[in-house]
């Protein structure tokens, strides 16, 4: 009988310590049933997620075409690429304007132009505040633009300067990122609070050309990228994407074209 309980004893503590042996034993396998194929994937998933190169599908523009056009389905993606090759729908109305709380260069209060998505707008104010701190002080200008609003401009600047130069300038309606929301035209005393080259040289716009990918701002019309954006150079135009890709397209110099042409699409 105490053969049987001393047997008992030694054969549960082989177990008990054999255990941990078998599952490192278990753990070294390739293809064993223990998910070691599982945190692969997991290390996979994690190294997508941490390579700045890549890029969720939801974020690409999904596009249809209508009339010849090329029509952006997902507007309200925060990275939607609008340009002269993709266009948001004519009754696309953010459903999230806001007014931020910064200054700006005109009075009225209830007006169109004052507006930005909520999430642009939290981002400007943080901008504008940090400007602020550093002694640079800038004014909103024009923000969010109706279809209807942009046909207005557009036609006006045809009626000023010829259809080639008003194409290079202002886009036609449904092909301005001012009304995604997500754009905003800025300005300084410094500068009268115009819309010209020279704010690229004041102190504000220079500050802004290099910090305001902090806050997920692009300048979207760069001096030397007008082939690729083929719009003039606008220093006072700055368009929403998020801090993580304005810092990837500030650090590589590159537009929001150019980096579309380089993330993967996850
Ligand atoms: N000036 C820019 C291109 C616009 O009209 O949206
Ligand atoms: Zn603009």
């Amino acid at each position: 009988m105490i053969w049987k309980k001393v047997l008992l004893i030694v054969s549960m503590i082989f177990l008990l310590s054999g255990c941990s042996q078998f599952n490192a034993l278990v753990d070294k396998l390739p293809f064993t049933a223990n998910d070691s194929s599982n945190s692969n994937q997991e290390k996979q998933d994690e190294s997508q997620v941490n390579d700045p190169l890549s890029l969720e599908a939801i974020f690409f523009n999904d596009i249809k075409e209508v009339d010849g056009k090329n029509v952006i389905q997902n507007s309200t993606n925060v990275m939607a690429l609008v340009n002269k090759e993709f266009h948001l729908p004519e009754e696309y109305i953010p459903d999230d304007l806001v007014r931020p709380d910064v200054a700006f260069s005109f009075k009225e209060v209830n007006i169109e132009k004052s507006l930005m998505r909520r999430e642009a707008a939290e981002a400007l104010e943080k901008m504008f505040t940090n400007a602020a701190e550093n002694g640079i002080e800038l004014y909103a200008v024009s923000g969010y633009r109706s279809y209807s609003r942009q046909q207005s401009l557009f036609e006006a600047e045809i009626n000023r300067v010829g259809i080639e130069k008003a194409e290079q300038a202002v886009a036609i309606p449904g092909a301005s990122e001012h009304q995604s929301g997500l754009a905003m035209d800025i300005s300084s005393r410094s500068n009268k609070l115009y819309l010209n080259e020279a704010f690229a040289d004041t102190t504000e716009g220079k500050w802004l050309k290099e910090n305001a990918h902090r806050f997920g701002f692009i300048l979207r019309y760069p001096k030397e990228k007008r082939d690729i954006t083929n719009y003039v150079y606008e220093p006072w135009h700055f368009r929403y994407v998020g801090v993580k890709a304005a810092t990837i397209m500030y650090e590589h110099n590159w537009t929001l074209e150019e980096y579309f042409n380089e993330v993967k699409k996850m």
